[in-house]
């Protein structure tokens, strides 16, 4: 009995202790949003019954090792112990509803994080290998995420080629992005600052490098934001022809993350000096890279492929990219001498 009590109390000394070194160990990042806040209760919920179990494990085995060892010249053999019906069901009856307390606590965690708000703004989001573009309300297409301040906003996701995952730390909330099948995320900002989006599914070779910049302002910044974005858009929509500005943002939002425009070697050929260069192909031909030729590796990517690079498995006709964003593109690889 002495031996209960004194682990007993060394356990209701070391929860305790885990659990305040645990929390000083600060392994969250800010909460930026309203839903953070259940979540990082729900994190406390854990911590705290992982510092009890940590204790309930440490104690005694450490207890017995010290306390229970062998004495010098003890031959013998231990006590032989057969069968213990109250402890099998002591140790089966806690476990089971300790589990049942903690999905109890987690079905209610997610359902607080998915409260709709009838008005919540949606803006549409697109992954692709390897980056990410969002489409708000008003017409235009970024490849940064704006926010204004306690707005809620529901993210309808989709993936143009495999699986990526949205995260933002900073938000809490984790969601995969699918092809073929949309997938929301709600969340509220409530902190003004910049956080990123961080690819958490491994999606191929660049899939570390899977960011987005997400930056909060007040409504009012979110609001003049959003008109000079507009603004923007129509000036260059009302460019007739093929136009090189146009075909930047083209390649901002669908090309930037495979093809450099500086010379650097990247997951794909690099596009500076490659208008009407000669182009040597993994096959030994060549050919010049001219319009016929760019447009047939836009549209069907895997048709010739640049030696010393792998076919890509992203299609960017499928990923809704026109013919004349394509000529946009071709007037935007002519302006990189
Ligand atoms: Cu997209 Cu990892």
């Amino acid at each position: 009995m002495r031996h209960f009590v004194i682990v007993g109390v060394l356990v209701a000394i070391l929860t305790p202790l885990t659990y305040i070194g645990l929390s000083s160990a600060h392994m969250m990042p800010v909460e930026a949003s309203a839903q953070s806040q259940i979540v990082d209760q729900m994190w406390n919920w854990d911590m705290m019954a992982v510092s009890f179990l940590l204790a309930l494990i440490v104690v005694p085995m450490f207890y017995s090792l010290i306390v229970f060892r062998r004495k010098k010249g003890d031959t013998t053999d231990a006590e032989h112990v057969e069968g213990n019906t109250k402890l099998e069901v002591t140790w089966t009856i806690i476990p089971l509803i300790t589990v049942l307390v903690f999905a109890y606590l987690g079905a209610y965690t997610l359902g607080e994080t998915r409260i709709a708000d009838p008005n919540a703004m949606v803006i549409k989001v697109r992954a692709q290998q390897w980056s990410w573009s969002f489409e708000y309300p008003d017409g235009f297409t970024s490849t940064d995420l704006h926010l204004p301040k306690d707005q809620q906003v529901v993210l309808k996701m989709q993936s143009s080629d495999v699986i990526h995952s949205f995260w933002v730390p900073e938000f809490r909330i984790k969601q995969d992005v699918l092809p073929g099948r949309v997938t929301d995320y709600r969340i509220t900002p409530d902190m003004i600052g910049s956080y990123k989006v961080r690819c958490a599914e491994l999606c191929g070779t660049s899939h570390a490098y899977m960011e987005a910049n997400v930056i909060v302002t007040s409504q009012a910044d979110y609001k003049a934001w959003v008109a000079d974005q507009v603004a923007a858009a129509q000036a260059l929509a009302a460019i007739p022809g093929p136009n090189a500005a146009r075909g930047e943002k083209i390649y901002e939002q669908y090309c930037r993350a495979c093809h450099s425009i500086d010379g650097s070697k990247g997951q794909s050929p690099t596009w500076r000096g490659l208008y009407g260069s000669t182009v040597e192909l993994n096959d030994g031909s060549a050919v010049v890279a001219d319009d016929a030729y760019i447009t047939e590796s836009i549209k069907q990517p895997a048709a010739k492929v640049v030696k010393g690079f792998d076919a890509m498995g992203f299609n960017p006709v499928n990923a809704g990219v026109t013919d004349a964003q394509i000529a946009d593109l071709i007037a935007f690889i002519q302006t990189l001498k």
